[in-house]
C-alpha cells in the first residue's frame, strides 16, 4: 500500500526497466510469411501491402538466405495461382510438380536448417476462391478433408517440415494426422489454426495471391469474431486431433483469445498478426499519423505478453532491423 509500495520505483531508469521486464521480442519468435508466384525475376509489391513482395522461385532464393542471415527461424509459404490452373477440387494443390512442391524443394535444398512451413488451403486453386470443395452455396466439408491430406502429404513429401492448415473445416487435423502417419512422416509438424476467425482484416493478403471468395463470405467455417468459448473449443479439438502448435488470427483484435487458450493448454501458440494490421500500419506511418517503429513494436510485444510463443507477421525484417 502507497507509500510502501511505489509502482513507479521500478521505472525510475532505463537499466532498472530492463531488469523487470517481462516480455521480450527476439529474431527468433518469428515466423515469416513469403508469397511465391511463377515466372523468373519477378519481385513485384503487393499494392495494398507497402513494402511486402511476391518472388518468383529464382529471387525467392535471395530472400530466403537473408531471412536466415538476419536469424529468422522459420518461413510459411503461400503461392499465387495462375487462373487457368484453377478449379474447384484444388487439383493443383496435389500436383507434385506445383509451384508449392517446387519451393519446398529448393528452399530445401538452399538452406535445409531452416522450419519450411505451408499454408493448407484451397482458396488459392480454387476458382471460388474459397478454402474448399463448393457445391451449390455450400463448402464441403469431410470431401475437402481428403484433398487437404492429400495436400499435406505432398508437402511433407516435397520437405515441408510443418504444414499449416488454414481452412477451418472440422476435422481436417486428425485427417491430416492420419494420412502423415500411414505414410511414415511421423515427425511433419502439424500448425493448426485453431483460432481462425472470418475476418476483413485479410482484405489485402486476398489481393496478394488473388483470393477473394467468388461469392458469400467464409463465415460457414471461419469463426464468428463475437466468440470466445468457442474458440477455446476449437483449439482442444486440434489438439486432440494431433496438432503440435496452435495458431490463433488476427492477431491484435483478438488478444484475449490468445490469453485464453494459453491459460487452458500447454500447447505451443502462434499468433498471425495479417495482412490488414500491416496494411493499416504502413498507410497511417506514410500520413506521418503513427510512429512506425513504436507501433510496430508496441503491438508485436502485445502480441508476446497475450501468451504467443511465435509471431507470423509481416514485419519480420522492419522490427529484426529494429532490435539486433
Ligand atoms: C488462406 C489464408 C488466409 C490468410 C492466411 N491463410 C486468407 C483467408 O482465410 O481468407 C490470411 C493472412 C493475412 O491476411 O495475412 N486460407
Amino acid at each position: 500500500m502507497y507509500p510502501l509500495n511505489r509502482n513507479r520505483r521500478l521505472r525510475s531508469k532505463e537499466s532498472l526497466r530492463n531488469l523487470v521486464r517481462e516480455s521480450s521480442i527476439h529474431p527468433h519468435d518469428f515466423i515469416a510469411p513469403v508469397f511465391v508466384i511463377e515466372g523468373s525475376n519477378l519481385k513485384e509489391e503487393i499494392s495494398s501491402m507497402p513494402g511486402y513482395f511476391r518472388y518468383s522461385l529464382d529471387n525467392l532464393k535471395k530472400e530466403i538466405k537473408e531471412l536466415w542471415s538476419i536469424g529468422v527461424q522459420a518461413i510459411l509459404l503461400f503461392v499465387k495461382v495462375p487462373d487457368s490452373l484453377k478449379d474447384n477440387l484444388g487439383s493443383e494443390a496435389i500436383n507434385e510438380q506445383g509451384l508449392m512442391q517446387r519451393a519446398i524443394k529448393e528452399i530445401k535444398n538452399l538452406v535445409p536448417e531452416i522450419t519450411i512451413m505451408t499454408d493448407v488451403a484451397l482458396d488459392p486453386y480454387s476458382k471460388y476462391g474459397h478454402d474448399g470443395i463448393v457445391k451449390g452455396m455450400q463448402i464441403l466439408n469431410d470431401e475437402t478433408n481428403v484433398v487437404l491430406s492429400k495436400m499435406a502429404l505432398s508437402h511433407a513429401k516435397s520437405g515441408a517440415d510443418i504444414v499449416a492448415p488454414s481452412d477451418m473445416m472440422d476435422g481436417r487435423v486428425l485427417s491430416i494426422r492420419n494420412t502423415l502417419e500411414k505414410n511414415g512422416f511421423f515427425n511433419t509438424g502439424i500448425m493448426s489454426y485453431g483460432a481462425k476467425y472470418a475476418s476483413s482484416f485479410y482484405g489485402p493478403f486476398r489481393d496478394a495471391l488473388d483470393s477473394k471468395p467468388g461469392f458469400g463470405d467464409k463465415k460457414t467455417y471461419q469463426m464468428d469474431s463475437a466468440n470466445r468459448k468457442e474458440a477455446i473449443n476449437e483449439a482442444h479439438a486440434d489438439i486432440n486431433e494431433g496438432a503440435d502448435i496452435i495458431m490463433i488470427k488476427p492477431g491484435i483484435a483478438y488478444l484475449d483469445i490468445v490469453r485464453e487458450i494459453r491459460d487452458s493448454t500447454n500447447t505451443p501458440l502462434a499468433v498471425y498478426q495479417v495482412s490488414g494490421e500491416y496494411s493499416m500500419l504502413k498507410a497511417a506511418a506514410k500520413l506521418n499519423w503513427i510512429n512506425h517503429n513504436e507501433v510496430m513494436m508496441e503491438q508485436l510485444i502485445s502480441i508476446k505478453r497475450a501468451g504467443a510463443n511465435m509471431i507470423a507477421s509481416y514485419f519480420v525484417k522492419d522490427a529484426i532491423k529494429l532490435i539486433s
